[in-house]
């Protein structure tokens, strides 16, 4: 039931267990301040019922939508809150449910390689009408991603290292598309300052090893795998992050392990981390669009 619940309501492990504890300390806290809110105003057995029952039930109903909010910022989970009170108002009618339009998430992914994992992510989201793959953009001509683009009748971006790190041209295209949040999907470019500015937080990597560990300029593809088999380390994993100024360093917002055996070669490797990025990149993304 814990299961399906967590699933309706997107959401990961950790921020599961923060919004189960913002209900249980908000159920707390109002029957605590309900208590007093009657005893401040000198309620007794003598009170007639009706304003006992009228003053409790204000608290509970009106009261327990601000203590929740309150509690929920404290336990970080504000926005996800934030929306379920929307639901609640607009319910009671005190929103106008015409007036809210949800405009759907529109993405770009940038890749220049096979493109698998970008193929995961338009797969995912392809019935998906709030959140679309309107973009791929690849600096490298003939790239495996450019037939996928194709294939799932994406438009494309073919892009120049020079104009993408120098002037704002492809950010315009951007804005210009509506691109709301970007996926880096197998690009190895740094991305530029002005990219990170209009795009703040808004920007996805996917790196093949556990950051902060085998990350950095020139970690990328086999490299990462061989060095990490090199080091002899026992597990390997994948890392989702957002993107900011340095290679491979933004905040983590994911990470899943995998087990290096001693059969394990650098192309082994390289397979099992492949699946996990198939099976988890899209349902992070979403996870984390939902989050905002
Ligand atoms: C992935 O391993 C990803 O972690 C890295 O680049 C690779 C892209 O692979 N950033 P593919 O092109 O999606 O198959």
């Amino acid at each position: 039931m814990l299961n399906s619940l967590q699933k309706k309501w997107k959401v990961n492990g950790a921020q599961f267990v923060l919004i189960l504890c913002t209900f249980a300390v908000t159920g707390t806290l109002t029957a605590f301040i309900s208590r007093s809110i009657t005893s401040w105003l000198g309620f007794d057995e003598f009170t007639p019922l009706f304003w006992k029952v009228l003053v409790r039930l204000s608290v509970l109903v009106f009261g327990y939508q601000v203590i929740i909010l309150i509690v929920s910022f404290i336990f970080g989970q504000f926005r996800f809150f934030w929306n379920y009170e929307k639901k609640i108002l607009k319910r009671m009618g005190f929103i106008n449910k015409t007036k809210e339009v949800v405009k759907p998430y529109r993405l770009a992914i940038f890749a220049s390689g096979k493109g698998s994992n970008a193929e995961k992510i338009i797969q995912y989201f392809d019935k998906e009408p709030l959140i679309q793959v309107k973009l791929i953009v690849c600096n490298k001509a003939g790239a495996g991603v450019l037939d996928i683009a194709k294939a799932w009748n994406i438009e494309t971006l073919l892009i120049e290292k020079n104009a993408f790190i120098e002037s704002n041209q492809y950010v315009k295209h951007l804005e210009n598309e509506g691109i709301t949040h970007i996926i880096l999907a197998g690009f190895l470019w740094k991305i530029p300052q002005t990219l990170i500015k209009a795009y703040p937080n808004k920007i996805l990597n996917i790196h093949p090893a556990l950051l902060p560990n085998f990350g950095g300029k020139g970690m990328y593809g086999e490299k990462v795998h061989q060095s990490v088999i090199a080091a002899g380390d026992k597990e390997s994993g994948i890392t989702i992050h957002l993107v900011d100024e340095h290679y491979d360093h933004g905040k983590t917002i994911f990470q899943v392990k995998t087990e290096i055996t001693s059969v394990d070669t650098p192309d082994t490797l390289a397979e099992k981390i492949h699946i996990l990025e198939h099976e988890h990149y899209p349902k992070v993304i979403e996870e984390w669009l939902g989050a905002e």
